[in-house]
């Protein structure tokens, strides 16, 4: 185990992520509710640069889990934070599908 439980990171500056959602904020708003959470100690949530796999974003990945998220909205931010980071649930409807164009489209899934 690291040095933390959960480490999240968030594309921020690769070619699409950045222009598919505000993932700036998105890292603002994580680390605000890891705060207040009290979570600062266990929980670090960094800005990453591309993960080679662009045209899925916004694109996250939380480890050591290895759960990757694609097509993330603002709106999806606390359903992440509360069901994966506080309770260690991933959000099924949001999980990478890479064999799938486009941000995570499952059929029947969104
Ligand atoms: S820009 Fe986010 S995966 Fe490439």
């Amino acid at each position: 185990m690291g040095q933390y439980r959960t480490h999240v990171f968030v594309c921020t500056s690769g070619d699409t992520c950045p222009t598919q959602g505000d993932v700036e904020q998105f890292v603002k708003y994580l680390r605000g509710e890891c705060a207040k959470a009290g979570l600062k100690t266990e929980v670090r949530v960094n800005k990453a640069g591309c993960f080679s796999q662009c045209g899925h974003g916004p694109m996250m990945v939380v480890y050591p889990d290895d759960v990757w998220y694609a097509g993330v909205g603002e709106s999806d931010l606390q359903e992440i934070f509360e069901s994966h980071i506080l309770h260690g649930k991933p959000v099924e409807r949001l999980l990478y599908n890479p064999g799938v164009k486009g941000p995570n489209k499952k059929p029947g899934t969104r």
